[in-house]
């Protein structure tokens, strides 16, 4: 008998975590229901024999019926068990959590693999095609290994229905894989607080039949070819992680907003000093975010030197010119 079947997790949504859609998830809702229900029992044996004990051994009717009690020096049977059970117990669940942290931590070898890149405050996939995208897409049924790295500080990389979760590091790499069991569409958050906007810090999920899969990424791939410039910028915008501080509207982020500024005027800088805001001040401040901080904001863009290309540049900064335009 699977002993492991009186807690066996079905793939629904629990009080805790919403359904579970990957192969090795199981074994995280199985660990966590056995050891949340091994609590359960004994909070359930310690409060009724506390309660017992307190009524049957209250002072007031003890005092007078009852001789004095010599105190008992030991049982050896009792102490027997309450060592030797916990002890077996303890042992199962190191058993479970070991062997089911060596599954989630060796990914098979035929993984496909995405980069994961992690930074104040968004989250950024590189394909093995180059390509990068704000979404993570995944095949259904193939396992997947990400690599995953950080700019700034720690973040945590977590995807709450596969139950997997690991942090993201800066100076170094981290990795972890999943395989996705159903098509959908699922949360990824930071699970590691990183400042202002770490609530926000969060990323979709697309995980599509395989066919699907190699169809959808080859089109996001092209976009900066096949799509007309001030499409292919908002994208640009959009994938790069920009919008968490730069907003289109007007309304004051992180950064300056990209609506309300005429290129060609100049701006003031928190040194006190002007700048005049047009294409290569844009550039500059993409490649080489400290350089030239506007008035009124704090120095904590990322560069983008070396991941954005030109022509990516070129359309973003078509696409802040079109926001201006009316
Ligand atoms: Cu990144 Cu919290």
């Amino acid at each position: 008998m699977n002993l492991a079947g009186l807690w066996m997790a079905g793939t629904e949504a629990t009080m805790w975590l919403p359904p579970q859609k990957s192969v090795n998830g199981h074994k995280v809702d199985e660990l966590f229901n056995f050891i949340l229900y091994v609590n359960y029992f004994f909070l359930a044996v310690i409060t009724i024999l506390m309660i017992v004990f307190v009524i049957k051994y209250a002072r007031g009717k003890q005092e007078e019926s009852r001789e004095p009690q010599p105190s008992p020096s030991h049982n050896t049977a009792l102490e027997l068990v309450w060592s030797i059970g916990p002890l077996f117990l303890v042992l199962y669940i190191f058993w479970v959590g070991w062997t089911g942290y060596l599954d989630l931590r060796t990914p098979p070898g035929d993984a496909f693999e995405v980069h994961v890149t992690g930074q104040k405050w968004s989250w950024t996939f590189t394909y093995p095609n180059g390509h990068v995208d704000a979404d993570l897409l995944v095949p259904v049924g193939q396992p997947v290994r990400l690599t995953m790295g950080s700019e700034d500080v720690l973040h945590s990389f977590f995807i709450p229905a596969f139950r997997a979760k690991m942090d993201v590091v800066p100076g170094r790499y981290t990795t972890m894989w999943f395989t996705a069991t159903e098509a959908g569409d699922y949360d990824v958050y930071c699970t590691e607080y990183c400042g202002t906007e770490h609530s926000s810090m969060g990323a979709r999920l697309l995980a599509m039949p395989p066919a699907e899969f190699e169809a959808e990424l080859a089109k996001r791939s092209n976009y900066l070819e096949n799509d007309p410039p001030l499409v292919a910028g908002e994208k640009v915008y959009r994938i790069q992680g920009c919008t968490q501080c730069h907003s289109i509207d007007g309304t004051d982020g992180i950064g300056p907003s990209f609506k309300g500024i005429v290129l060609g005027q100049s701006r003031p800088l928190a040194d006190g000093s002007q700048v005049v805001y047009d294409e290569n001040y844009v550039r500059e401040s993409i490649m080489e975010p400290q350089a030239k901080i506007a008035a009124g904001y704090d120095p904590v863009m990322p560069t983008y030197k070396g991941r954005l290309k030109d022509k990516a540049i070129t359309v973003l900064i078509q696409y802040i010119k079109s926001l201006n335009d009316e």
